[in-house]
Parts: C-alpha cells; sequence; structure tokens
C-alpha cells in the first residue's frame, strides 16, 4: 500500500519535473507548435510535455532542439512560421512526407548543417531563403511543388555548402553566376535537374570546384566550352537542354567518369580528349550533330552513341572520314561547327548535296556558304582543298583575317568575302583571282572595330523599346525574310538582312544564326525604336505589301492552289526561285480576338515543327490583313492523288504508297496528341489537309486553325469544327473533343486509301453514301463473302498475296480506328505501330533513321514539348467553335466537303446530304 502510494507520488513528482523542464526549455513553444501545425501519424509519440524526450528529436545539454529527423512518416500538415527560433538546429530532416504550405524563414539558423525536405508538398520558399546558414553543408529541396522560383541570391551566404539539390522544383530564371569556389568553396555537388531554367552556363562554373553536375532535363542553350575549366568534374549529365557548339577539350577533367550530354544540339568532332579518357566509364551522346568519325571508347566504357542520329560520317568507330571530310569539318570548326553544316554535311562525300558545296566528279570546287550567318574566322584549311575555285563566304558575321594559305590554291577564281568583318592586310594573291573584300569596315586595318560600337551603328536604336523574333526560311543558301510582327509593322528585307543595312530611320533590324533548335531557321530579331511609329512605320508596311503581293503576282487566280474555311491559298515564288504557300485569311475566319492572342497562337503553331506537319514559316499582321506563309507542298493533296488522279494525269497511288501516307499522317498526327499534358486536337482531318511532297511523303495540315476561329455564341452542339464524313460521332452530337476524334478520321482515311472512295459520295446509291456505313457493312459480311472484301478494294491496286495480307491488317486497323465509342479506339501510337511494321515490310530500304523516332531532327520531341509547354497557358484546349478548312482548300471542288459551321455562317451551311 505504502509502495504503491510512493508510486504514485513519484509519478506526479516526475511529470511535473517534466513539466516545468518544457517550460523553461527556449525552444518548448515552437516544438509544440511544430507538433500542432504537422498532423502527426499513429506511428510518432509526441506526447511527451519534453520535446526532448520526442522521438526524432535530440537536444543538447541544455535542452535546446539540435536535430528534428522525421523522415517517411506520411506526414501532412504544414510547417510553423517561427522554426529559426531553434537557433541551436543542426539537422532538420522531413524528407519523403505530404507537408505542404511554405517552408518557413530559416535565417539566422547558422547552426544548420542539414537541411532535408525534399519530396514533401511544400509550395513555396522564403525569398531568403539559405540566408544566413553559414554551417549549412546539405541542402536537399528536390520534388517539392513549388510555384515557380528563382534560384535566391542568398544562396551565395551558405559558404559552407557541399551538396545542393533542387532537382525538379520549378526552378525558373538563369542559372545565377556565383559557383566560383571563392564564393561557395565546398559546393562539390549540385542537382538541378528538371527545371524550367533557361539561358547558358554561368561562366564560374568554370572557376568552381564542381565534382558533379546535373543539369538534365530543361532548357539552357549555348556553349559548353567551359567544361573545358571544370576540372574536377567527376559526373556530368546536361540531357535533354539545347546546349550547342562543340564539346571542348576536356584532357583537364583527369576525374570525369559520367559524361551525359544526350538530346542537345552538340556539333563538332567528338575530341580525342574525351574518347582518351581513362577515368570515363559512361557516356552519352546519342541525339546531338556530332560530326566526324565515330568516336571508339575504350572497352570498359558504357557507350550510348545511336550513330544515326549523330551526323558522324562512318558508322564503324575510329575509322576516319575521307580527307575532303576532314578538311570541311575544319572549315566548319573556324566557325563554330554551326549546327547548320551539321545537319546538312552527312556522311563522307562532301559531292553529295552538302549545303554550300559544289563538286567537279569527286573535286570540291565551290564553297559557297553566303549569307548563312556564321560566325567565327576563315580557316586555312580551305588551302587543302587544292581543286577550289571558288570560295563565297559573303554576308555573314565572319572576324579575323584572310589567311596567307588561300594564296596556295592553285586554281581560285573568287573569293568573296565581302560584308563581314574582317580586318588586316589582303594576301596577295596571283593574277586573275578575283577578291572581293567591300562592306568591311576595317580591311586594311590591324584589328577589328573596337568593341562597344554595335554593327548597326544606330545610335538612336540603343532605347529600343521592343523587340520581335520572327522565323526565317533558309531555302537553298538564301536568306529570306518573309515577314514579321510586331507593333502592327511589317518590315521586309527585301535583299539584305544585314545589320548595317537599315530598313527605315526608325527601325533596324539583327539577324543572327539561331541555335535554339530550328534547324535551317534562322531567327531574327527586329527591334523597333518607336512604338507604332510615323512614316517609318508605313513605308515597312507597304514594303509587306509589295512582297507578299509580288510573290504571289497579286494574289492572282492563276496562283490560287486551293479555297478552304479559312481562306485561299496561293502559290508564291520568291525571287531565288523558293516557293512557298500564302494563306489569306479570310476576315470572317478569324476572331475578333485580340491581336496579341492571335499572335501568341500563330507564334506557337510557327514552333510546331516535325517531319510530318506542313511548317508554318511566318506570318504577317497588317491591319485586316492576315497572312500565314507555309512551307510550298509540290505535290498537292492526297484527295488529288487518291480521287482526281485521271484529271490530273497522274499514276494512281500503289498500296506501298498508301501505307507511306497513312504512317506519316498518323505520326504527325501522334506528335499533335503527345505534345505537353494536354493534347492537341486537329479536328479537321482528311485527304484535303494531307500535302504531299516531291517524294510522296505526306505532311498534316491546318493543325491549330480551329482555335483561329471566332468563338461562336453559339451552343456546343454548333461549336463543331470538322468536315461530314469524317466527323466521330460523338463529336457530331455532342461536341465533345477528344484525340480520338483525330483517330476517328484516320480512320476513315484509312478506308478511303483501301477502297478509294470519298468518305461521302453521292455518286454511289442511298445506302453506300456514307464510306463508314458502307464499310462496316461489308466487314461484318466479310467472313461469310470472302468476295465482299476483295470487291471493296480499290480496283487500282494491285492485289498480290502479300498486298491482300497487307489490305486486311490496315481493313482491321481502320474499322477499329471507326468504332462508335471512343474507348474503343486505339491510340495513335498504336496506329503508328501497327503501319509501321507494315511499312518496314515493304521497304526496308527507305528506312529513315529519323523513322525511328519519327520526329524532325529539327526539334526533338523533348524539346518540342518544352517549348510547348512554355506557351502552354496561350493554347491549351481547342473547344472553340470553327469553320471546315482545307490545306490547299477544295481545289478539287468535286469533293463533298461539306463545312459545318455555325448557324450564323449558313451561307455555306448547304447541300448536307447532296440535295
Ligand atoms: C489534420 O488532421 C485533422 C484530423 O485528422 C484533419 O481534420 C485535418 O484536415 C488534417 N490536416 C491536414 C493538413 O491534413
Ligand atoms: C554529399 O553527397 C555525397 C554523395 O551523395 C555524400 O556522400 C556526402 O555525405 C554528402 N555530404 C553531405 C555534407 O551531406
Ligand atoms: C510549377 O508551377 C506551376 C505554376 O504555379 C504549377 O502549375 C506547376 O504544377 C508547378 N510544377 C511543379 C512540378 O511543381
Ligand atoms: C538561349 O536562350 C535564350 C532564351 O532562353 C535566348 O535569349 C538566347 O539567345 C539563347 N542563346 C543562344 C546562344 O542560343
Ligand atoms: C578557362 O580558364 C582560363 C584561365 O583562367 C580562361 O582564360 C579561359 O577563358 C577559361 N575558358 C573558358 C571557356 O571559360
Ligand atoms: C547512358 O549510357 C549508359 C551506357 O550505355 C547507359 O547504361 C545509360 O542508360 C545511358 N543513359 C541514358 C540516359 O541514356
Ligand atoms: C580532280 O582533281 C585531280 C587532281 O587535281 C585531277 O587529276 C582530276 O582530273 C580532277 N577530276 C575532275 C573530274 O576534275
Amino acid at each position: 500500500m505504502t509502495k504503491s502510494h510512493l508510486g504514485i507520488i513519484l509519478c506526479l513528482l516526475l511529470s511535473s519535473l517534466n513539466f516545468s523542464a518544457s517550460q523553461t526549455s527556449v525552444d518548448g513553444p515552437t516544438m509544440q507548435a511544430l507538433k500542432s501545425s504537422l498532423n502527426l501519424t499513429k506511428g510518432v509519440d509526441w506526447s511527451n510535455p519534453n520535446p526532448c524526450k520526442w522521438p526524432t528529436v535530440q537536444c543538447d545539454a541544455s535542452n535546446r532542439v539540435t536535430r528534428i529527423q522525421l523522415n517517411n512518416k506520411g506526414i501532412r500538415g504544414t510547417l510553423p512560421p517561427n522554426l529559426q527560433t531553434l537557433t541551436e538546429l543542426t539537422v532538420l530532416e522531413l524528407f519523403k512526407n505530404q507537408i505542404s504550405g511554405p517552408i518557413p524563414d530559416l535565417s539566422g539558423l547558422t547552426r544548420l548543417q542539414t537541411l532535408n525536405l525534399h519530396d514533401n508538398l511544400f509550395d513555396s520558399v522564403p525569398k531568403n531563403l539559405f540566408s544566413g546558414l553559414t554551417s549549412l553543408q546539405a541542402a536537399y529541396l528536390e520534388y517539392n511543388p513549388f510555384s515557380p522560383w528563382e534560384i535566391p541570391e542568398t544562396l551565395k551566404e551558405a559558404t559552407s555548402l557541399q551538396n545542393l539539390s533542387l532537382a525538379s522544383c520549378n526552378v525558373t530564371g538563369k542559372i545565377p553566376d556565383f559557383f566560383s569556389s571563392q564564393t561557395l568553396p565546398s559546393l562539390t555537388r549540385l542537382q538541378l535537374s528538371q527545371n524550367l531554367l533557361q539561358g547558358e552556363l554561368p561562366p564560374s562554373f568554370g572557376a568552381s570546384s564542381l565534382q558533379s553536375l546535373y543539369l538534365n532535363g530543361q532548357k539552357l542553350n549555348g556553349s559548353v566550352s567551359l567544361l573545358q575549366n571544370m576540372t574536377s568534374l567527376v559526373e556530368v549529365d546536361l540531357q535533354g537542354n539545347a546546349f550547342s557548339g562543340p564539346i571542348p577539350d576536356l584532357s583537364g577533367l583527369q576525374s570525369l567518369r559520367v559524361f551525359n550530354v544526350r538530346e542537345n544540339q552538340l556539333t563538332g568532332v567528338v575530341p580525342p580528349s574525351l574518347t582518351a579518357s581513362k577515368s570515363l566509364t559512361t557516356v552519352n551522346l546519342t541525339n546531338n550533330y556530332f560530326q566526324g568519325p565515330t568516336p571508339q571508347f575504350g572497352k570498359s566504357v558504357g557507350v550510348d552513341v545511336i550513330t544515326n542520329t549523330n551526323r558522324f560520317c562512318l558508322e564503324t568507330p575510329g575509322t576516319p572520314c575521307d580527307p575532303r571530310v576532314t578538311t570541311l569539318l575544319s572549315v566548319a570548326e573556324s566557325l563554330g561547327y554551326p549546327v547548320k553544316l551539321a545537319t546538312s554535311w552527312k556522311g563522307n562525300d562532301p559531292c553529295s548535296s552538302w549545303l554550300g558545296i559544289t563538286c567537279s566528279g569527286s573535286n570540291v570546287t565551290v564553297v559557297n556558304l553566303g549569307r548563312q550567318g556564321l560566325t567565327g574566322t576563315i580557316s586555312p584549311s580551305f588551302a587543302k582543298i587544292t581543286s577550289l575555285e571558288t570560295i563565297n563566304l559573303s554576308d555573314n558575321y565572319l572576324t579575323g583575317s584572310i589567311p596567307n594559305e588561300l594564296t596556295t590554291l592553285p586554281k581560285l577564281k573568287t573569293l568573296d568575302v565581302s560584308d563581314n568583318n574582317i580586318y588586316g592586310d589582303v594576301p596577295k594573291f596571283g593574277i586573275g583571282v578575283n577578291v572581293v573584300t567591300t562592306g568591311n569596315a576595317n580591311i586594311g586595318k590591324d584589328g577589328p572595330s573596337p568593341p562597344g560600337v554595335s554593327p548597326d551603328g544606330d545610335g538612336g536604336s540603343s532605347k529600343m523599346s521592343s523587340k520581335v523574333k520572327i522565323i526565317v526560311p533558309v531555302v537553298g543558301g538564301v536568306v529570306v525574310v518573309l515577314c514579321l510582327v510586331g507593333l502592327g509593322v511589317c518590315l521586309y528585307a527585301k535583299k539584305r538582312a544585314r545589320p548595317a543595312k537599315v530598313q527605315s530611320p526608325s527601325s533596324h533590324m539583327v539577324i543572327h544564326p539561331d541555335h535554339s533548335g530550328d534547324g535551317d531557321a534562322i531567327k531574327l530579331s527586329v527591334a523597333a525604336s518607336s512604338v507604332g511609329g510615323g512614316g517609318g512605320t508605313e513605308s515597312s508596311s507597304s514594303d509587306i505589301h509589295v512582297v507578299l503581293r509580288n510573290v504571289t503576282n497579286n494574289f492572282s487566280e492563276e496562283n490560287i492552289l486551293g479555297r478552304g474555311g479559312f481562306g485561299t491559298v496561293y502559290k508564291g515564288e520568291l525571287h531565288d526561285g523558293t516557293k512557298i504557300a500564302v494563306k489569306r485569311m479570310e476576315p470572317s475566319a478569324v476572331s475578333d480576338k485580340g491581336l496579341e492572342e492571335f499572335k501568341s497562337e500563330i507564334t506557337v503553331l510557327t514552333k510546331m515543327r516535325h517531319r510530318h506537319l506542313v511548317a508554318l514559316l511566318g506570318y504577317c499582321l497588317d491591319g485586316n490583313e492576315k497572312l500565314l506563309v507555309y512551307e510550298y507542298m509540290p505535290q498537292g493533296t492526297l484527295s488529288q492523288h487518291l480521287f482526281h488522279w485521271k484529271e490530273e494525269e497522274r499514276k494512281p497511288l500503289d498500296w506501298t504508297r498508301r501505307l507511306a501516307v497513312a504512317l506519316d499522317v498518323a505520326r504527325g498526327v501522334e506528335y499533335l496528341h503527345t505534345l505537353a499534358h494536354q493534347s492537341f486536337i486537329h479536328r479537321d482531318l482528311k485527304p484535303s489537309n494531307i500535302l504531299l511532297g516531291d517524294d510522296m511523303r505526306a505532311k498534316v495540315s491546318d493543325f491549330g486553325l480551329v482555335r483561329l476561329a471566332p468563338e461562336g455564341k453559339y451552343s456546343i452542339e454548333t461549336r463543331v469544327a470538322g468536315t461530314f464524313g469524317y466527323l466521330a460521332p460523338e463529336y457530331a452530337v455532342t461536341g465533345r473533343v477528344t484525340t480520338k476524334v483525330d483517330i476517328f478520321s484516320l480512320g476513315v482515311i484509312l478506308m478511303e486509301l483501301i477502297t478509294g472512295r470519298k468518305a461521302l459520295d453521292v455518286t454511289q446509291p442511298e445506302d453506300s453514301v456514307h464510306l463508314v456505313t458502307w464499310f462496316r457493312r461489308v466487314a461484318a459480311s466479310k467472313d461469310k463473302d470472302k468476295d465482299a472484301f476483295k470487291n471493296a478494294i480499290d480496283p487500282n491496286i494491285e492485289l498480290e498475296e502479300e498486298t491482300l495480307v497487307s489490305v486486311q491488317k490496315v481493313w482491321d486497323l481502320a474499322g477499329h480506328c471507326c468504332a462508335r465509342e471512343p474507348y474503343q479506339r486505339p491510340d495513335m501510337g498504336h496506329i503508328v505501330n501497327v503501319l509501321s511494321s507494315l511499312t518496314v515490310q515493304w521497304t526496308p530500304s527507305e528506312a529513315d533513321p529519323d523513322d525511328l523516332y519519327g520526329i524532325d531532327y529539327d526539334m526533338p520531341l523533348p524539346q518540342a514539348v518544352k517549348k510547348w509547354q512554355a506557351n502552354e497557358g496561350l493554347s491549351q484546349t481547342m473547344d472553340d467553335s470553327g469553320s471546315s478548312s482545307s490545306a490547299y482548300g477544295s481545289r478539287d471542288n468535286t469533293q463533298t466537303s461539306i463545312p459545318i459551321r455555325p448557324s450564323g455562317f449558313a451561307a455555306s451551311f448547304t447541300s448536307v446530304d447532296g440535295r
């Protein structure tokens, strides 16, 4: 009895002692606040009044909290705002929970060594994150859904930092330039993968002591030359960015083990310093534009070089290139290995239509790289191409002087370096050599123009208020400025696209090579010095009219390629013979959306480049005039080839071609469907929107235009764009749009390819007018009546045994695509798989390396997706009202292409069933 009394007294005593301890502990209140703002799970027992007794919490001798470690406990809740009062805290680890809300201000935690909050649901970081955290050695914040933030300047204060991980944290902006070992002397691991960082590598990286650098998966660009100075590097991952230029000499990187530069736009010869590296264990080079010999690495190195995604001269590793190739590559080296040359100069034979190269037999006689936006210097290696007769490097941005070696070229007749920034004495060439050096301000002088003087010399433009970029196609080596938009001004650089040539007093242009992924495109920045300017503006905007009118022969009838719901398409021919297609939008086809919105949507479309999408090259907005400039597709529409080949005196398409076309279309649309999280839906797929090039490869046109149509005041049912015969039933009935709408339309196109019949054919008996209905009926009777199937096949297809098997498979696929319920239809990836398995059997020799991915080199999908995502706010769904259209329109007016329009546009809503 006394014993038990004693026990009770003891207990009371102890607990009152504990209580008083927690009262006196400085950290008590904060810890209690932490406890109540976290939703602790059952496994965590923080019931003791003294926080120092809590499991996963540690205190020092004076009851100050030093460590909080609650990892992977499924904890929810938030952090209290006053954690910074725990001034003795050395370790704060709460990783792998579901804690949300902001990360509180931690400044002043001067003893904090480890901050580990990765894999939570924190939504923001304080502005002064890292401020005063002078003992911090490791910070791991990866995988938190922060709202976009930039790496704060206060990071500089974390001078003890060794490891920093901010992967997948929504970090935006540029990488700041304070990573030198003077500022952050201990930093060895920097992990910034999968963010939204952009811009170039900061120069301070070159003076850092980083061993591990992860920057993969964002929008970084520019040169990687400063890797050369990062001699401590052990592992570097730059995968999936837009870095360009060559890999530098890496011989100083004695500890380099992992080198991953996959999926960038790197060019040039893989340097021997990398292939010979003794420390290297893994190297990833796939999906760049590397040139020269396929690199040969040591046996112990794990290599991931899919040769055909690069531009190596020969496939066998280590085999040297043809001497002509080697020489031309050293010419390209002096030019910084531009992407444009890397994409064109492939294979081991420069005489196989390399950009700018002309041969006589197998001797290179002409190097014509005028007006290619080239920078760098003139290589003395030109002298090794003894067969050279003409060198044209005019109208670029070359510096340096003309190498003396060039005078030794025995057959040289012309050297044109006009309009560059060449300086120094002109060497003495033999009699009969025409040396053109005009337009080089400092030729004959000792050095280049002093820095700071802008090449345009337009002092007034220093107050430039806005910049506008457009994409300019470069075709046949000639820069053609199509048109551009900005401030309601249209400008045109007719013959010159050089900064020195000022078009109008109030504006100037700068042209520079674009390494950011537009491949053959050059970006033209136009800086207008005044908004909505006066006289200069007017003259500029008449310029554009002159140009596009001229090239389309004053929008003449003869130039009409077709008419569609969105406007009339004209063929245009530029002065150098390049053909373009100009779509003149009907004012009624374009909504009254703000000009800005229209521009941003068009801008998005110009960025969508894919081998099987017709490229929108540029656009011009000038008052009511809205012109879209497309690449010209010489072989017209699929419907011409499929339904009107007789009138057009063509041969019917054979089965192989039809299959190839189907696959091309599927790939183009697959690309649209897989962009960003929200699919991009075409909604008006049909043979008149499928265009063919001279190689009879197909491209999908008119994607995205539906979005530009006026936003109707109409009910959802009428807000349908599309063409009868191709419309998925649920879309026609409810206006519901999913990618399955395009699948249905593609199914109809497959049926047309098989049968040679139009989606709606009013010449057929009443019950066979609608192809899908008829097709289903034949399909249903197919097993009973073998002839019914065979009779349904286009008689113009030669039916061999093998063909029949292939047709049968596409037949089944078509039926699958046109299933009544959207969910029963396959997705585009499946269609691509089925069709490519069939085409491979048919045309093994045509297997194009690009087709491995179905993606244009000009823009790898991940980059396109990133670009798209960057713009995604602009263009998400396609739920506007719309009207039917055809790429080159229905030049084949006989085709029953019946547009459905909102009732307000009833004028063209006629003859639905052919009456
Ligand atoms: C915390 O738990 C309580 C009770 O279980 C619940 O009502 C509350 O919503 C939770 N809070 C969070 C942030 O999960
Ligand atoms: C930094 O990261 C490395 C590798 O993960 C690890 O071994 C090291 O302990 C970390 N340093 C600190 C201070 O956490
Ligand atoms: C990044 O921020 C945006 C905008 O706040 C948000 O929608 C998105 O979910 C964030 N992404 C991640 C990975 O947290
Ligand atoms: C890198 O990207 C930025 C925009 O993110 C652009 O302004 C800059 O010109 C690009 N630099 C290079 C070298 O392409
Ligand atoms: C590398 O370091 C040297 C010497 O500090 C410097 O001159 C050079 O510019 C650096 N190179 C790069 C690419 O940063
Ligand atoms: C890089 O190459 C190595 C070695 O072949 C390979 O194991 C690894 O999967 C590659 N990494 C990527 C991201 O492709
Ligand atoms: C190519 O050059 C070589 C050496 O200069 C010469 O012998 C040969 O005839 C040339 N071939 C052609 C087709 O010009």
